[in-house]
């Protein structure tokens, strides 16, 4: 309504952090559905709200999407001796190489003058081969690592979109359609009440090792994305850090 829109950003970010029960919001002008500007100033916001929460030695877990990707963009090195190390969050859950957690921890290594890992598990395995793959050095070392990680940054998506780009099998899909998934997180499918609808099996970090970490720093906006929000954080961990645009976070809050 009208008295919504005379609001101030920072009083939208107060209400957006009380509605979803979290620990701060941060919102950006304009809506990324609209432009890519604005993906990108999201991903400015983020860097910098990552930048304040280093400390001297950091674990950063990283997510795949575009919205990661804007992120990596915006880090740069840091002047004062602080040592970064950047990992997958999760094994295969089957993007494109752009949008693939491996790529994006290289690229914020990069910009950051850093170091990271690479997780390379595909999707869909025998259980046997899990079991064994767990025990490979390589990966017993990354796992390790995400278990350690004193910070995870990700991001949030609609559940069809993510359903399609991950092409997803018949099956799995018509499970998404019954259980009215809604939003998805970390290869996590939920419905709008906040339930589990399906989960993509891989190897390491699971939504309960959310809990553990110091700082959970989510980013997701567009107009379009508003109601994959609303379904993951139902589930969130009340640390998390939100950094959104004004189209979500006005549809989010005039629900
Ligand atoms: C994927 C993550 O790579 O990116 C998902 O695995 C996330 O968990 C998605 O939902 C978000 O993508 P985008 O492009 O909308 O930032």
């Amino acid at each position: 309504g009208f008295m919504r829109e005379l609001k101030g950003i920072d009083v939208m970010e107060l209400e957006l952090k009380h509605q979803l029960g979290i620990k701060k919001v941060i919102i950006v002008p304009g809506d990324s559905d609209e432009s890519p500007m604005v993906k990108s100033e999201l991903g400015k916001a983020s860097a910098a709200c990552m930048k304040k929460l280093f400390q001297g030695e950091n674990i950063i877990a990283v997510t795949g999407g575009s919205t990661m990707a804007a992120v990596a963009e915006w880090l740069s090195p840091e002047a004062s001796g602080k040592e970064l190390l950047f990992v997958p969050a999760r094994g295969g859950v089957g993007e494109d190489v752009q949008n693939q957690a491996n790529t994006i921890c290289s690229n914020m290594a990069q910009n950051t003058h850093s170091r990271h890992r690479v997780f390379y598990v595909p999707d869909q395995v025998s259980t046997e081969i899990y079991d064994s793959l767990i025990k490979e050095p390589g990966i017993h070392e990354v796992l390790e690592l995400i278990r350690s990680a004193n910070m995870v940054l990700h991001g949030i998506g609609d559940a069809m979109t993510m359903a399609e780009r991950r092409k997803t099998n018949p099956d799995i899909l018509e499970k998404l359609g019954n259980g009215k998934a809604a939003g998805e997180a970390f290869g996590y499918y939920f419905s709008e009440a906040g339930e589990i609808v399906h989960k993509v099996v891989t190897i390491g970090l699971q939504l309960e090792d959310l809990e553990k970490i110091q700082n959970v720093i989510a980013v997701a906006g567009g107009t379009s994305k508003a109601k994959a929000i609303r379904a993951y954080m139902k589930q969130a961990p009340p640390s998390t850090i939100f950094i959104t645009d004004e189209g979500a976070a006005n549809n989010l809050l005039n629900q």
